[in-house]
């Protein structure tokens, strides 16, 4: 698991949260096809994956994804940038935000 001290409660959280993230997003690097590829998403342009379909108030945004960027955005993605296609996630308990963006370090560090 991503983060081996998580508890049994926390880590099922994590993974049903980010089951729900890959209805959308693939964790494949370059397959952008129904939204931005996640796989190396940490430290990354924002909108700077080959996905078409940006909204203007992504591409629009500038900077780039860090641990607080992407807290920031996985909290509140219309707060962050106001007029994005991202969807709220159906929980937007802190504690599990800060493990979902641990997660995309992890991932990013291995493929
Ligand atoms: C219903 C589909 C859907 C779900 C579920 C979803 N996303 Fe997204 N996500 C999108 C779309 C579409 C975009 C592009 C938004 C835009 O252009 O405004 C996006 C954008 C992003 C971005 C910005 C990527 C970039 O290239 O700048 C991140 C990071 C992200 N999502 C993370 C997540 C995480 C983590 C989860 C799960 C906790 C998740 N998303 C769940 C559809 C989804």
């Amino acid at each position: 698991m991503a983060d081996s001290h998580l508890d049994s409660r926390a880590e099922q959280q994590l993974v049903s949260a980010i089951t729900q993230c890959a209805e959308c997003h693939s964790f494949v690097a370059g397959d952008d096809r129904k939204a931005p590829s996640l796989a190396k998403v940490h430290g990354a342009a924002i909108a700077g994956t080959g996905y078409t379909m940006y909204s203007d108030a992504l591409t629009g945004h500038g900077g780039r994804w860090t641990s607080h960027t992407l807290g920031r955005y996985l909290s509140d993605p219309q707060a962050f940038a106001p007029g994005t296609n991202m969807p709220p996630l159906p929980s937007q308990d802190e504690e599990l935000i800060h493990n979902i963006v641990g997660y995309l370090e992890f991932v990013e560090a291995r493929l």
